[in-house]
């Protein structure tokens, strides 16, 4: 996959793809990750992005220009159509399986808001999808774009070292993961529980399930709502 980053801060993104499960990803070629600054596409000598609101108003908003030329710039790059993305509390909210959804696109181009908001012709004449991924406000569409970003690389095939750890976490199944111990067997006189320990295979998948159901109903019930349930459940 290929993702396009293009923001006004590309700095930021940096130290975060280089790290973690993200990191590893680039590293093996699983993702490559480009940060473009809408600067450099500014068009006056002192590299202006952002201009005051028609109409009056606080704060400044951000250019048609330099945002569409970044845009048209990085997609002429490759020939795969990419799915753009505007991150935009207005959006519709990140969820995990708008999260497994584009993890099967070959492209995606994020852009990323800023300042006190953007021209509302880079809205309707990009015609993105628009993500949010929650209802606050960012000073910036950045911490959304590396949520997105982290939320779908560790789906990619091959980038978590173990596959099967993606499928059980929290959400996928359309519940809260179970909880997980390592040694020590007791920690301050806390035990792991006794079935961890017992070498039972189907025992402890029982458990972990029975877990996972009980969380889910006390933490957030409205997850169970939608779900089908098996006889063993
Ligand atoms: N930009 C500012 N706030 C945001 C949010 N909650 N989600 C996505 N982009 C944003």
């Amino acid at each position: 996959m290929r993702i396009d980053v293009l923001t006004l801060f590309p700095e930021v993104f940096e130290p975060y793809v280089a790290s973690s499960i993200v990191g590893r990803a680039v590293a093996q070629g699983i993702v490559s990750i480009r940060c473009t600054s809408f600067r450099d596409f500014a068009s006056d000598r002192h590299r202006s992005v952002d201009d005051r609101p028609f109409g009056g108003g606080p704060g400044m908003v951000l250019m048609c220009g330099p945002v569409f030329d970044a845009l048209e710039h990085v997609e002429a790059q490759s020939e795969t159509k990419p799915l753009r993305i505007l991150l935009t509390p207005q959006g519709e909210k990140l969820t995990q399986s708008v999260v497994a959804e584009l993890a099967k696109a070959p492209r995606l181009v994020l852009l990323c808001g800023h300042y006190e908001g953007f021209d509302e012709r880079i809205r309707t004449g990009i015609a993105a999808r628009e993500i949010s991924i929650g209802d606050y406000v960012l000073s910036g569409g950045e911490p959304a774009a590396m949520v997105l970003i982290d939320a779908v690389v560790r789906l990619l095939p091959g980038a978590l070292g173990d596959e099967a750890s993606a499928a059980d976490e929290s959400f996928t199944a359309g519940t809260l993961e179970y909880p997980q111990f390592t040694r020590p067997r007791e920690f301050r006189g806390m035990e792991v529980p006794e079935v961890l320990l017992s070498g039972d295979h189907g025992k402890i998948a029982a458990w972990r399930r029975e877990q996972s159901l009980e969380r889910t109903l006390e933490r957030r019930p409205d997850l169970l709502e939608a779900r089908q349930y098996m006889a063993l459940d």
